[in-house]
């Protein structure tokens, strides 16, 4: 089962997302809901609901584990699961690092999600650059090991992004256009009308 957007909406509010991290996931399901589409009309096996509502709640723990930043993702995927969106879930639980090796003819749900949410910074489409070196600035507290951890998980992002665009018609640099076209209803009904 996937949830619909208006039912994500209304787990941002039950968790008690802060309206700055709910932003952030409004554009992070969006951007995930333009890829998805892009990579449907291109032929390619993905469900974009699933990579919306995956966009939209990535982040559903993140309120309530601030101070442990890194343990958000798991505990939202815990979330997802006992709500009876597994699927769901795995993406949640992702979306910092994958886990596995990509599968390199297959473009997971899951990958979209990591790779969206690694174009958002806070309320803005950035390139994976600059929210990298955002991400080292917070986060590496100027220590090099936690960069260094930081800067190749973000070469693993560059690998899907060439992955994803090599299916899509637009480039990394005008998806923020393509982002902008995009209206989230409340009940997505498909490609068609984004
Ligand atoms: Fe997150």
């Amino acid at each position: 089962v996937i949830p619909e957007v208006g039912h994500c909406l209304e787990l941002m509010d039950r968790y008690r997302m802060l309206p700055n991290i709910r932003e952030h996931s409004l554009l992070v399901g969006r951007t995930a809901g333009v890829i998805g589409c892009g990579l449907k009309q291109a032929g390619v096996a993905v469900d974009p609901a699933l990579a919306i509502a995956g966009g939209l709640l990535h982040d559903i723990a993140k309120s309530l584990c601030l101070s442990a930043d890194s343990k958000h993702a798991e505990e939202g995927a815990r979330i997802c699961r006992e709500l009876g969106f597994p699927k769901v879930a795995e993406i949640v639980a992702e979306h910092v690092f994958l886990a596995r090796d990509m599968a390199p003819d297959l473009i997971l749900e899951k990958e979209i999600v990591y790779y969206a949410d690694k174009r958002v910074l806070h309320n803005r489409l950035v390139d994976i650059r600059t929210r990298r070196d955002d991400i080292i600035q917070r986060y590496g507290k100027g220590d090099p090991t936690v960069a260094e951890a930081i800067r190749a998980n973000f070469e693993i992002c560059r690998a899907v992004e060439e992955k994803i665009f090599r299916h899509l018609p637009f480039a990394p640099e005008d998806l923020e256009e393509q982002v902008h076209g995009f209206v989230l209803e409340e009940s997505f009904m498909g490609c068609d009308r984004g």
